[in-house]
């Protein structure tokens, strides 16, 4: 009798314990809003959001809402134009993760968008369809930052992909999925310093998330947007599913698989055939981390302190999937073949580059890439514009790590020097990739289209924590050819009125200055707003800047000279 109480009060706290406050019922899966056409407005903000089910909202920050961003439609060949808007207390960036796009516009550490203050790059877009995402990126504040939670998606749309048979309705049966976790402290505020991995996943800022799909082959975009943690994931039933994009579009044809390493920035479409489950069932996408070896982010054994968390080392759901009725005109295939991808070949490299992941052990800094911790200011790494290099990763650090590069979309050519290690799942264009601990992988990349040598790309470690740190170098794309573009030239301007109180116009005094961009800073040096040329006719708004002195910068797009102008906010 005794022992049967016993075992009902076990039961029933086990019970309890399944039905605390992280881990009830189902929860329905956020989809984020959209913004298409060619101007986007992004307002970044601290706010909050109900992400524990009771008690306490979490304070997140977002863009245009409560947690995460709207999903950007860039469709290629157009010239869209960012309106990013920093309604934080600090100052922050944001980068166009995968993108191709002048350095200048990239939004990595350089391009700062200080506190209430306008940032507004534009490009033309030039990646090919595929599932890309944007983040803060402003040196040791990425991890703060992205942990909020402010980011978002970028779907770019184009003819080649338009025209395939592939489930194409967003939030219907073309699903954007971003997973990451955190730790909750006592009131449900997320704990940020010294977190390598949360306790509790969110799917799309969701815990415990569900979704209905339709029954018929539906299109899962995938982003692992983890500080460190991996995931190997795969559906409940170990059905096969079908990988059709890696981070940079389309892969020439579906690969089969029932299981697939998804690591931190790195992104994959999938197709999962559900025209054979019955509506009513459901199956769960997992993640399969149990005993994943040393090195694998979030294989580790503990479940606290410092790489400690309660998923690690195990395999936990990461969505509900229920299968509801079928659609009409639904798509119920696979297809054989999807595009014609024109990749890089080892031997089209003229160079060779390698890049050393170091520290860790001591004496040396925990974070760095060939023993050098990232400055501002040191640009690591001089490329020639148009030229395909290969570069290899090696790993001599005491674990594994998520390899990123801007610019560039790159083709892996060898993991360990062999060709045949290379994985088919990861066969298609690349920005970033797993260097697992004590291994090596070489890419191939062409650096095309944008020159600049003023302002650098990034190439890092996509742990926000090792980034932050330390692990990250730079480069600038050089163009040795063209003198002209490179010589600088001395060119004026003029500004008026001034003093002024709500617009700064501007007059060239050189027909054949094209602005390419123009920035305003203060006093200190710190620049307030960047703007793009084309609006200048109308004047610079300048009504949200507080009263003092300021500098106004115009930056000429062929030869990049800089002239100065001081001006007086009244
Ligand atoms: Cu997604 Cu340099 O970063
Ligand atoms: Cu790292």
């Amino acid at each position: 009798m005794k022992n049967k109480i016993y075992f009902l009060i076990i039961v029933s706290l086990f019970f309890l314990n399944q039905n605390n406050i992280f881990t009830q019922t189902y929860n329905n899966l956020w989809i984020p809003d959209t913004i298409s056409g060619t101007q986007f407005n992004l307002n970044i903000r601290d706010t909050f959001a109900q992400i524990v089910s009771s008690g306490n909202q979490t304070i997140t920050g977002a863009i245009n809402g409560k947690y995460w961003g709207p999903t950007l439609f860039f469709n290629r060949g157009e010239e869209v134009h960012l309106n990013v808007r920093n309604y934080l207390n600090d100052s922050t960036t944001i980068h166009w993760h995968g993108m191709h796009l002048p350095a200048v516009m990239d939004g990595g550490p350089h391009q700062v968008i200080p506190p209430g203050t306008i940032w507004q790059p534009y490009w033309k877009v030039n990646n090919s369809a595929g599932t890309y995402w944007y983040h803060p990126h402003l040196h040791e504040m990425t991890l703060e930052h992205v942990s909020k939670g402010i980011g978002g998606f970028i779907i770019v749309r184009d003819t080649i992909e338009s025209k395939l048979n592939l489930p194409r309705t967003y939030g219907v049966d073309d699903i954007p999925l971003v997973f990451t976790s955190r730790k909750f402290d006592a009131n449900n505020q997320f704990v940020v310093q010294n977190v390598a991995y949360g306790d509790y996943l969110l799917t799309n800022g969701v815990m415990n998330s569900q979704v209905t799909l339709p029954k018929q082959v539906v299109r899962l975009r995938i982003l692992n947007a983890e500080i460190e943690r991996g995931y190997n994931l795969g559906f409940s039933d170990n059905r096969t599913f079908y990988i059709i994009g890696n981070d940079g579009g389309l892969l020439d044809a579906p690969v089969a698989v029932t299981r697939v390493k998804l690591m931190v920035g790195e992104r994959i479409e999938i197709l999962l055939d559900l025209s054979k489950d019955n509506t009513g069932t459901s199956i769960d996408l997992k993640a399969y981390n149990s005993g994943q070896t040393f090195g694998f982010p979030g294989g580790e054994p503990a479940t606290s302190g410092q790489f400690g968390s309660l998923l690690n080392n195990k395999d936990f759901g990461v969505l509900h999937i229920n299968v509801g009725s079928s659609l009409p005109n639904s798509i119920n295939q696979i297809p054989a073949k999807l595009v014609t991808n024109d990749y890089l070949k080892e031997s089209d490299a003229t160079s060779t580059t390698t890049v050393n992941i170091t520290g860790g052990q001591p004496p040396s800094t925990p974070f760095t890439l060939d023993n050098t911790p990232f400055t501002l200011n040191k640009i690591n790494k001089t490329i020639n514009f148009n030229e395909v290099q290969k570069w290899t990763i090696a790993n001599n650090n005491v674990f594994g790590h998520s390899f990123h590069i801007h610019d560039v979309q790159f083709k892996i050519v060898a993991r360990n020097g062999k060709s045949a290690s290379v994985g088919s799942h990861e066969s298609g264009w690349k920005d970033v990739m797993f260097v697992p601990l004590g291994e090596n992988v070489s890419f191939v990349a062409k650096f095309a289209d944008y020159a600049d040598e003023i302002h650098p790309f990034m190439y890092h470690c996509h742990f926000a924590n090792h980034e932050d740190g330390g692990m990250m170098g730079q480069f600038i794309v050089k163009n040795p050819t063209s003198v002209e573009d490179n010589k600088s030239i001395n060119f004026d301007f003029s500004i008026y009125p001034n003093p002024t109180e709500n617009k700064l116009y501007v007059n060239l005094s050189n027909n054949d200055i094209e602005i390419y961009y123009v920035t305003l800073s203060n006093s200190k040096g710190k620049t307030v707003m960047m703007l793009p040329q084309p609006e200048i006719q109308k004047g610079i708004d300048i009504s949200n800047l507080t009263a003092g002195a300021y500098f106004i910068q115009i930056i000429d797009k062929k030869t990049k000279s800089i002239s100065t102008q001081q001006f007086i906010k009244k």
